[in-house]
């Protein structure tokens, strides 16, 4: 009996030690604010970046991207991207997004990876034209043999589920925001596409096809 109250008498002071050992000093030590803890993965979603791209990612903007259910690798390196190292400019230039990524740690942006690749995508809503959606489905499974356009779909997969890590998933975006990208690639605006793949593709397209494969992106499910 002894015993065992002596083991719970143990057990609650190991418990506490820690706490104590942490609790502020009575002395002018104490007069110092304690420092501000780093802000959390989903403070982060939740605070500066979901005005817009919502907390869960989900952007209903259409010319900010959904994220929801992106492949990690790919959202931390499009976020690495996005950075200016040393005298270099960012490979994606875009000044919005370059702010909102200077403050964020490499960890940071390897968390909001894993934060917004657990999300449930809520693809767009945005109401597309049929006859462009009919176009631009044939365009993205089969590609254009004559143009040597090769299909998207050997890339960013038959469902645009992509292929982690390097190939992201596209189904469901905006229309409006993949319509963006690709001029970017297009123009060479956007870098950080390794082996210039997706210029390749691009140059070979005319507005009307990529304006159709993205309204088609845009209602795959
Ligand atoms: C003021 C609006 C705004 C805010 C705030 C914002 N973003 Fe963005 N984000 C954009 C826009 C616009 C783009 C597209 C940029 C481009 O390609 O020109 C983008 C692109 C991205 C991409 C690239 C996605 C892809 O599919 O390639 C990621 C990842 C991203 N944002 C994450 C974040 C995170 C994380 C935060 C918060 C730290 C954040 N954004 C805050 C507007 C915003
Ligand atoms: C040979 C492989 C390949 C083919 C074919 C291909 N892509 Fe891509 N695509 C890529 C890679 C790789 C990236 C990522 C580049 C990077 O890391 O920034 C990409 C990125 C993209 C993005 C940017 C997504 C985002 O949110 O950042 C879009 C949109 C896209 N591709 C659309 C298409 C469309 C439409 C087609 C067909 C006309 C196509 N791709 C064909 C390899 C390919």
């Amino acid at each position: 009996m002894k015993m065992i109250k002596m083991m719970v008498m143990l057990a609650a002071f190991a418990m506490a030690a820690p706490i104590s050992a942490e609790a502020p000093e009575d002395d002018a030590a104490s007069a110092d604010p304690p420092p501000a803890a780093p802000a959390t993965v989903e403070e982060i979603a939740s605070g500066v970046c979901a005005g817009c791209h919502n907390a869960d990612g989900n952007s209903v903007i259409p010319m900010n991207p959904i994220l929801a259910g992106q492949h990690a690798e790919y959202i931390t390196k499009q976020l690495m991207d996005f950075k200016a190292t040393g005298n270099e400019p960012p490979k994606r230039n875009s000044p919005v997004m370059s702010a909102m990524v200077a403050t964020l740690s490499q960890e940071d942006m390897k968390a909001l990876g894993a934060y917004y690749a657990k999300q449930k995508a809520t693809p767009s809503s945005i109401a597309a034209d049929e006859k462009l959606v009919e176009a631009g489905k044939v365009l993205y499974h089969g590609g254009n043999l004559g143009d040597e356009i090769p299909a998207c779909a050997s890339c960013h997969g038959p469902t645009g589920a992509g292929i982690p890590p390097h190939y992201p998933a596209i189904a469901g975006q905006h229309a409006e925001y993949t319509m963006m990208q690709l001029e970017l690639f297009n123009k060479a605006e956007r870098g950080g596409d390794d082996n210039n793949v997706m210029q390749k593709v691009l140059t070979r397209m005319n507005p009307l096809e990529k304006r159709a494969v993205s309204a088609y992106i845009s209602t795959m499910r």
